[in-house]
C-alpha cells in the first residue's frame, strides 16, 4: 500500500477510456495493491473519491468515501465503497446542479448538471456482483467518478464557463449557499 502521485488534467492516462477489469483477476494480488493504493491516495488528498487512472492504471475501477472531509463539508457521509467495471442507469430526469473540484484539477471548482436518481451496477472488490439505488448528492459523486473512467473531467462538463472559480473564491462567496441547496437536494432524496 501507498501513496501514489495523483495526475493531472490533460495527461494522456486521464483522457481515455479505461479498460474493463478481467472479473476473474478482482482477487488476484495486482488488483488487491491497486485498490490499497486508491485508498491511501484518496485518503492523503481528503479525496471524496478517487479512479484508478487519476493514479495511472488505466482500467475501470474507483472508490469513493465522505466522511468529515475538509475539502467537501456539505457532503453527506458515504461508507468506503470498492467500484469495479460500474455500469450507471439514470432513473430520473431530474438534475442538480453540481459545484464540483477534483483531484485532477488543481484550483478550480465548476458547475456541473448531474442525475440525482440513478441506479448502480458494479462489482466490489471481493468479485461479487452489486446493485442498488443511489439518490441525492452522492449519485453527483457517482457520476464524478464513472465520468473518470471514460476520459471525462469536470470541466469537460461545465456548460456555464462563468462558474469556474477558485477553491478559495467558493469557500469565501459560495459555500453557504451553495451548502443550503445541497441541504435542500438531501431532504427531498434522502442523501
Ligand atoms: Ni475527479
Amino acid at each position: 500500500m501507498s501513496i501514489k502521485q495523483v495526475l493531472q488534467i490533460g495527461h494522456p492516462v486521464l483522457a481515455a477510456r479505461a479498460a474493463e477489469v478481467d472479473v476473474d483477476r478482482i482477487r488476484s494480488a495486482e488488483v488487491q495493491c491497486w485498490i490499497d493504493d486508491m485508498i491511501d491516495t484518496m485518503r492523503d488528498a481528503n479525496g471524496a473519491g478517487i479512479a484508478a487512472n487519476q493514479i495511472g492504471i488505466p482500467y475501470r475501477l474507483f472508490t469513493i468515501e465522505v466522511g468529515n472531509n475538509p475539502r467537501y463539508p456539505y457532503k453527506p457521509p458515504i461508507p468506503l465503497t470498492v467500484v469495479i467495471n460500474p455500469e450507471i442507469e439514470f432513473l430520473s430526469d431530474e438534475t442538480f446542479s453540481s459545484n464540483e473540484g477534483c483531484l485532477s484539477v488543481p484550483q478550480i471548482r465548476g458547475r456541473v448538471d448531474r442525475y440525482v436518481h440513478i441506479r448502480v451496477s458494479y462489482y466490489d472488490r471481493n468479485g461479487e456482483g452489486q446493485s442498488s439505488e443511489v439518490k441525492g448528492y452522492s449519485a453527483c459523486t457517482w457520476q464524478h467518478e464513472y465520468d473518470h473512467l471514460d476520459g471525462i473531467l469536470f470541466p469537460h462538463r461545465v456548460t456555464d464557463p462563468t462558474s469556474f472559480c477558485s477553491w478559495s473564491v467558493f469557500q469565501e462567496y459560495q459555500q453557504a449557499e451553495f451548502s443550503d441547496e445541497v441541504r435542500n437536494l438531501v431532504e427531498k432524496w434522502g442523501a
